[in-house]
């Protein structure tokens, strides 16, 4: 039951794809970055040991002294690990490779898959009024994604434009299905985002007619260009929206935002 004292919360949606590489950190920063320009407040949650979404945001190692893994599993003060970045209305909870022992240790803990969803509902996160909160999962179905998809209202995939895209995609879908049947029955998919897209490759191409064809509305009509301006601007802690505004991947960012917005508000209705 909704505590009608308290406002809503945010929406929050886990960026997760368990194959390595396929754009779920460039989608998480450029999306979250693309939400917050409309206005929103938006947080990133660095749920993956490999840090990139932190490092690809301008956060050093030495600045993430308090991180999601004191969050999890040391009851940290949100003031303490919420971070701005460089950019207005957006923050993170950034991690470091500590978290990759999380998995282990989170096993023998009774509330093991509820820990994040705990976390993102403890009156504290009232105070901060954010509209979204993106959670970047790590290359796994662990007991991590597990905890971001029993926190999350829905789950983004992003899905490269290459071939064996669709493999692995039964296994996530699989997954999403058992957290609803148990710890989030109301768990929706959100969509699936072709990244790293070539118009003038016929892979590209194909991979897209099969996964519109099989995955029907759930495919974003927006799809994300391989752009180089795109795997440049983390290595200058910048989102795409920020190095190169006018490029073809910070405008598809922001034709997604618009599509997530515009899925929201009909859900809504
Ligand atoms: N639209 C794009 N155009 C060009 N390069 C891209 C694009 N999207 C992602 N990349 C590059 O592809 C690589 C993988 O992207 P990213 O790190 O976002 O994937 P990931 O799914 O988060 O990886 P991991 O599974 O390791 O967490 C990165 O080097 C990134 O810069
Ligand atoms: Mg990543």
């Amino acid at each position: 039951m909704p505590d009608p004292t308290r406002p809503e919360g945010p929406k929050i949606i886990a960026i997760a794809n368990q194959k390595g590489g396929v754009g779920k950190t460039t989608t998480t920063i450029n999306l979250a970055a693309a939400l917050a320009e409309t206005g929103a407040r938006v947080l990133i949650v660095d749920l993956d040991p490999q840090g990139n979404a932190s490092t690809g945001l301008g956060l050093e190692v030495a600045a993430r002294r308090v991180t999601v893994y004191d969050l999890l599993l040391e009851e940290a003060p949100l003031g303490e690990v919420i971070q701005p970045t460089m950019q207005d209305g957006l923050s993170i909870i950034p991690s470091t490779v500590d978290l990759s022992s999380a998995d282990i240790e989170l096993i023998s803990n009774e509330k093991r898959s509820f820990l994040l969803h705990d976390a993102l509902r403890q009156p504290a996160m009232d105070a901060y009024a954010f509209d979204y909160v993106l959670i970047d999962c790590p290359p796994s179905l662990n007991l991590l994604t597990v905890n971001a998809m029993v926190a999350a209202h829905s789950v983004l995939v992003p899905l490269q434009s290459e071939f064996f895209a669709l493999e692995g995609l039964s296994q996530l879908l699989l997954t999403i299905r058992e957290i609803r049947q148990t710890a989030n029955p109301a768990l929706r998919i959100e969509g699936v985002v072709l990244t790293m897209f070539d118009s003038r490759n016929n892979l590209s191409t194909q991979v897209e007619q099969d996964a519109r064809d099989n995955l029907g509305e759930l495919v974003f009509r927006t799809r994300i260009p391989r752009n180089v301006r795109v795997s440049e601007a983390p290595s200058y802690a910048m989102s795409v929206l920020r190095y190169d505004p006018l490029s073809k991947g910070a405008q598809a960012y922001r034709d997604l935002a618009q599509e997530l917005i515009e899925n929201t508000a009909r859900i809504a209705a």
